[in-house]
């Protein structure tokens, strides 16, 4: 036995606890535990049965991540899982709380299941660009059939126990406090022979009809569009109907290592660690945040109404303000929606809904009601006077200590920061929109921001479930700055001969969620015509423009919200359907312009879009407004739709050499020095041969 793992025999039966803090994962010491267990119940004579169950309120929350990305070590869990099926005295999991990944595997490989009500199962593998490794693609299928396993396997979905119990996953759920006894006394039943258990790889091979079979394929091919690992699930899925468990094992294996060498796997696991790495921040190390119990909102529009639903979903108490009552209103309309969305998707209760409204939630006119609030985040207009004006009354009104947040686009938070006299307490809270769903979280570090303040808004991201990247002051922060430069790629394209729809197709396909032509529909064109108007006062004059959308501006095709935009929207496809007479204007755009029109390949046009992505990106991580290449490929994974098996933009500049970055750049510059000048970084990062993720370092981090 080892620490991790306990052994202690109640009235004839083994109690085998998995504890291995925080998750019970399933370390090289547990494999070694679990095995030594399984050894110890069948030469024991005071055992006739084992119940293997989970210390805490988790089962086994998967893998060890320390093992992540390296050579597995002995024992390995498939042998582990075998040896639990394969031991000659019955075997009862008593899952009791989550049991992901290898934990779901260790309970399949068990001969009976038995659940709290709060337990979970899932096999997340295909998230990590792998499929279950140690038997699930095996003996889920022949456990529960295999549309349902095939659902499971490549969804990486969690699933209640109560669902689980109906797909015949558990034998039977009960209360938590009861499990162990009624798992005990299942164990001793089955001991005397009354019950006999079925072991997952006894069960016969299952079938399905192969027409149905290429069916999920295709469907699942289209969902996961690019992605290796749900169809390589399939297939080891398929393989259960054709082999026994043995050779099915084998087959599994196989894939598994397969999946274990490629790039897509290299991406998801680097986008799994930059994640838990943006969390790392020298600066607040030590620093203890101050605790933070009622959020204070200003504006109730778009941002401020999400704002004001994570944190009331998150427990917080919410106080909004808005400048008049029929606005405050609107603003509780819309949070009300909201939250019922939030039922409907499963993500809060019919209970907790109506305490938000009636009790965690006020919505009013007037900066009084502001006295208390630990943390105030402003979402009032885009404008700098309003939000000066906006800083300068909270100077008067919120208690010393406060929180002082700007949830600005692009403004000037040290400018922002000048309008109270207390500018250590202001920083920057910028989430995206739809702000309760969007899980990225720039916090956004002025001049004079105090640490406390920084540590307190990671600690609020971490409440609400976001992922907080710390950003410095620049125009558009790191997101919004890479964005604008990356968007106008895209203009120049579309002018120089590619259509929007050639555009945004291209970039779906390299797997962005959507198009940036689909992006400013969805948007609003006038979100952008506004932000032009403001830019073009500012705009270096070697920077070449693009004005075409003020043209749909002009016509009042703002996009979606208006039924046309660069797309039509009449109901015959959601995602609109490209408009003939979008494509005239341009041509005469074009002609206007002088511009002999050119065509572009989708190869071509993903390389434009990602050099001009990773260019600036290296500008902003040169001029220290990220901390670390990771904290970007975050951003954009997180809040601008960047296909998370690709890893984020640093990590896909890696993966394509960052000399034939180089080389493209200096290609496109031919034709706009300006535009495609190289960044220094990028260049030196090439003449040192070295890459983007070297940076990750953390012990390199100023
Ligand atoms: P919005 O126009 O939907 O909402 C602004 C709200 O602020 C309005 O309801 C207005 O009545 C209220 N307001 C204006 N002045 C006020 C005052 N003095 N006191 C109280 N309430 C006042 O705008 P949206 O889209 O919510 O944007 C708000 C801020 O968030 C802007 O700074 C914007 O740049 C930023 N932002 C917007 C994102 C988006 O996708 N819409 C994403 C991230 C940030």
């Amino acid at each position: 036995m080892t620490d991790t793992v306990g052994y202690a025999v109640r009235d004839n039966v083994a109690v085998i606890t998995i504890a291995n803090p925080p998750v019970n994962a399933t370390s090289q010491q547990v494999r070694t535990g679990l095995m030594a267990a399984i050894e110890r119940v069948e030469a024991d004579p005071e055992a006739g049965a084992a119940v293997i169950t989970g210390a805490g309120r988790i089962f086994v929350g998967g893998a060890d991540i320390t093992e992540f990305g390296k050579a597995p070590l002995e024992p390995y869990l498939p042998d582990v899982v075998n040896r639990i099926e394969e031991c000659t005295k019955p075997v009862v999991a008593a899952v009791n709380g989550a049991a992901l990944g290898g934990g779901f595997e260790i309970a399949l490989g068990a001969h009976v299941r038995m659940a709290a009500h709060t337990a979970r199962v899932g096999l997340p593998e295909v998230t990590l660009g792998l499929i279950p490794g140690a038997g699930g693609t095996q003996r889920l299928p022949r456990l529960i059939g295999v549309g349902a396993a095939i659902d499971i396997i490549t969804s990486g979905r969690q699933l209640s126990a109560q669902e689980a119990k109906k797909l015949g996953i558990f034998d039977d759920v009960v209360e938590a406090d009861d499990l162990l006894n009624a798992a005990t006394a299942k164990a001793r039943s089955l001991a005397s022979g009354e019950d006999s258990p079925r072991p997952c790889g006894q069960r016969p091979r299952p079938s399905i009809d192969p027409k149905e079979l290429e069916a999920v394929r295709k469907k699942t091919a289209a969902r996961h569009k690019g992605q290796i690992a749900q169809l390589a699930a399939i297939d080891a899925v398929e393989a259960s109907t054709r082999l026994d468990l043995k050779d099915g094992l084998v087959e599994e294996r196989s894939i598994f290592l397969t999946l274990m060498e490629t790039p897509q796997r290299a991406a998801l696991i680097h986008a799994f660690f930059a994640e838990r790495r943006a969390a790392q921040l020298p600066e607040i190390a030590g620093v203890e945040p101050p605790p933070f119990a009622e959020i204070g909102i200003i504006g109730g529009g778009t941002m401020g109404a999400g704002i004001a639903t994570a944190a009331a979903m998150a427990g917080l108490s919410v106080v909004l303000v808005e400048r008049e009552a029929e606005f405050a209103d609107k603003a509780r309309q819309t949070i009300a929606r909201n939250l019922a969305g939030a039922v409907e998707r499963n993500k809060l209760s019919q209970e907790a809904h109506g305490r938000i409204l009636n009790e965690r939630l006020k919505t009013v006119v007037g900066y009084d009601a502001l006295s208390n609030a630990d943390i105030i985040i402003e979402a009032v207009f885009e404008s700098m006077d309003v939000k000066k004006d906006v800083f300068n009354r909270l100077d008067t009104v919120a208690k010393a200590g406060a929180t002082l947040a700007t949830n600005t686009s692009y403004l000037d938070v040290n400018e922002i920061a000048l309008a109270t006299g207390r500018p250590q307490d202001v920083l920057g809270l910028h989430f995206f929109s739809p702000a309760h769903i969007m899980r990225l979280l720039e916090i956004v570090v002025a001049d004079r921001t105090d640490r406390r303040h920084v540590a307190r808004a990671f600690a609020l991201a971490k409440r609400l479930g976001k992922v907080g990247v710390r950003a410095g002051v620049c125009d558009g922060f790191i997101g919004n700055r890479i964005m604008s430069h990356y968007r106008l790629a895209a203009d120049y394209m579309m002018m120089d001969g590619a259509s929007p729809y050639e555009i945004d197709a291209a970039l779906t396909d390299f797997g962005f969620a959507m198009g940036p032509f689909q992006v400013a529909d969805l948007a609003g064109i006038d979100i952008g015509y506004a932000a032009r108007q403001r830019k073009a006062a500012t705009r270096d004059p070697r920077e070449r423009s693009v004005d075409f959308a003020d043209t749909l501006y002009h016509k009042g095709w703002l996009g979606q919200k208006t039924g046309r935009g660069f797309y039509v929207y009449d109901g015959e496809s959601p995602k609109g359907r490209p408009d003939p007479e979008v494509l005239d204007l341009l041509s005469e755009a074009r002609r206007e312009a002088g511009i002999e029109p050119r065509s572009f390949t989708a190869g071509e046009i993903q390389r434009r879009y990602m050099a001009a992505m990773i260019n600036e990106a290296a500008r902003v991580l040169a001029d220290g407004i990220a901390q670390r290449p990771s904290d970007i490929d975050v951003v954009l994974l997180f809040g601008y739709g960047f296909p998370r098996w690709r890893g984020g933009p640093l990590h896909y500049a890696d993966a394509y050499g960052l000399e034939n970055v180089l080389v493209d750049i200096r290609k496109f510059a031919a034709e706009d020095p300006f535009y495609w000048s190289p960044a220094v970084l990028l260049e030196e990062l090439v003449a040192e041969n070295r890459s983007f993720s070297g940076l990750n370092d953390d012990s390199q981090v100023s």
